[in-house]
């Protein structure tokens, strides 16, 4: 490295050097404007309700929110089969509420969504009126689990240890053919920027591929549709068995310090990183007592996790896993997003106004920890976490072999050991098609989208080694994970991989 006291620097140097700096100023001067009229304009309920649960992520935070605001609970279940040739059964249930902007305030609803759905079609989509969902934590209150998570949508109720899944046929929304071509032209432009890295042979026509894939109700007979179908279930995982996030003053969430920031885009908790089902049942029915499908959980594992904010990010990768065959009990979680740090408004507006500063405003984040069971460690790859750092993420396509592959890198300090590296290697693979259109509140187009494709079979691969010692501490592999790929990978690639 020169030193500038004996090397003069080219003035290019200086100029560079000078625009960046005055570029911050400015940036700060900008944010701290944003921040002042932010504490005076309608969304001062939203930073209030993100202060006020600071300490309790799972809680439902739009009590007093009624525009640009999402929340949703995801509740993970997975089983093996009695014997190891019988297949995983994973599934998913997603309750939530969408309050849109107020231009598309008549789009506002509360949803039931359930993936991995045993029957004729793998997913559904129960959408509610508003009026139809309460917050019923008050009611708690008086027992044991005093203040506990727990919300009714229609009726149904969610809480931190049962589900009660009562969805009748005339809540089921099937998701609009015009939704679908949206859905086939973002994963057709995702899927080819993927191919293209791999030299795969070509989708001959991107978009027919998935229409095949995920077709839609109109192009199907009447064999094939079986028309709205209810759900009806009950899961109970005891509050006892539940693995929750350890967390102190300065990582009140698995947000880490960021928690503190109440204006970003999307927040998300961890409530159990893992869990056992003492008792799981689910069918699909249509009519009254045709059962077009039925599952039993009993015994299995599960997870939970919320997401809540304005919308979802642009852009992210998202993988969970916690079926692992030598490490039981061990959990992973792994989401890397596009984050405008001072909240997408702000970035929006940066965007528009003064682009040369977006740089500054979008940023790759990532939320990464592996919970190791056997020791009881949690090993977190966290932006925020100062010692760790992302080494390598990319996604691939092998059209040939039929399967998609999320490959993700990272090392922290070890908790264990001050002096010693902790490296995470992980591969989660799914089959190309055993995902699901799913919808989530989407920013560019102000309302839900289908523009994830979530999956709940897919497998994961991972390796956590000592990188000093060389010692492997867990090389295993989980069935039944979770991944959803969705948006602008090679932006955070090229951010990852420099
Ligand atoms: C893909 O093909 C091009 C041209 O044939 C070649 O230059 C490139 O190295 C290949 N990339 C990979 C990842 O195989
Ligand atoms: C990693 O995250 C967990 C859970 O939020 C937290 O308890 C822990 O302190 C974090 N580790 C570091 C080094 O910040
Ligand atoms: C992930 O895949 C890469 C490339 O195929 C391989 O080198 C690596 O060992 C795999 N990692 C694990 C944990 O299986």
């Amino acid at each position: 490295m020169r030193d500038p006291q004996d090397t003069p620097l080219p003035s290019s140097f200086w100029t560079l050097s000078r625009i960046l700096n005055l570029s911050r100023t400015a940036l700060l001067v900008l944010a701290s404007a944003w921040l002042v009229q932010l504490s005076f304009s309608p969304k001062a309920a939203y930073l209030v309700s993100n202060v006020r649960n600071l300490y309790r992520p799972i809680q439902y935070h739009g009590a007093a929110i009624t525009a640009d605001f999402f929340e949703g609970w995801y509740f993970k279940m997975v089983k093996t089969g009695k014997t190891k040739d019988d297949p995983i059964q994973s599934m998913a249930i997603i309750p939530g509420i969408h309050h849109p902007s107020p231009d598309n305030s008549d789009q506002g609803h509360a949803f039931v969504i359930v993936v991995g759905l045993p029957g004729p079609e793998s997913a559904a989509y129960f959408r509610f009126p508003i009026s139809d969902f309460t917050d019923l934590r008050e009611s708690t209150q008086g027992d044991s689990n005093k203040g506990a998570f727990k919300v009714q949508i229609g009726n149904s109720f969610f809480s931190h240890d049962e589900l009660v899944l009562n969805l009748p046929a005339n809540r089921f929304d099937r998701v609009p053919a015009r939704e679908l071509e949206e859905f086939y032209t973002e994963a057709s432009r995702q899927y080819e920027v993927q191919r293209r890295k791999t030299n795969s042979s070509t989708l001959s026509d991107n978009q027919d591929y998935f229409r095949q894939l995920f077709p839609s109700a109109d192009t199907l007979t009447e064999a094939e549709t079986h028309g709205p179908f209810a759900v009806r279930g009950h899961f109970l995982f005891p509050a006892s068995s539940h693995t929750p996030l350890p967390t102190s003053r300065w990582t009140p969430s698995i947000m880490g310090i960021t928690a503190y920031l109440p204006f970003l885009e999307c927040n998300h908790g961890v409530a159990s990183l893992h869990h056992t089902i003492s008792k799981g049942h689910l069918v699909a029915l249509r009519g009254d007592n045709e059962v077009l499908g039925e599952a039993k959980f009993d015994g299995g594992v599960g997870y939970i996790e919320k997401d809540w904010g304005v919308n979802f990010p642009s852009t992210w990768v998202w993988a969970q896993a916690n079926m692992f065959d030598t490490a039981p009990g061990s959990s992973l979680m792994i989401s890397v997003a596009s984050i405008p740090v001072l909240g997408p408004d702000f970035s929006d507006w940066v965007a528009a106004n003064v682009p040369f500063l977006s740089r500054f405003t979008n940023v790759p984040g990532r939320l990464v920890i592996f919970y190791h069971a056997a020791t009881k460690t949690l090993y977190n790859f966290s932006s925020y976490v100062f010692s760790a750092r992302a080494k390598s993420l990319r996604t691939s396509l092998d059209i040939e072999g039929g399967t998609q592959t999320f490959s993700f890198m990272a090392t922290t300090g070890d908790p264990n050991n001050p002096k010693e590296t902790i490296a995470l290697q992980v591969n989660v693979t799914r089959e190309i098609g055993t995902g699901v259109p799913l919808r989530s509140p989407s920013r560019v187009k102000g309302r839900m989208f289908s523009g994830v494709e979530e999956a709940v079979v897919a497998t994961t691969d991972l390796k956590l080694w000592r990188v000093g010692s060389g010692e492997v501490i867990v090389e295993d592999q989980s069935l039944g994970s979770g991944l959803e790929v969705v948006g602008d990978i090679a932006w955070l690639e090229a951010h990852i991989n420099h």
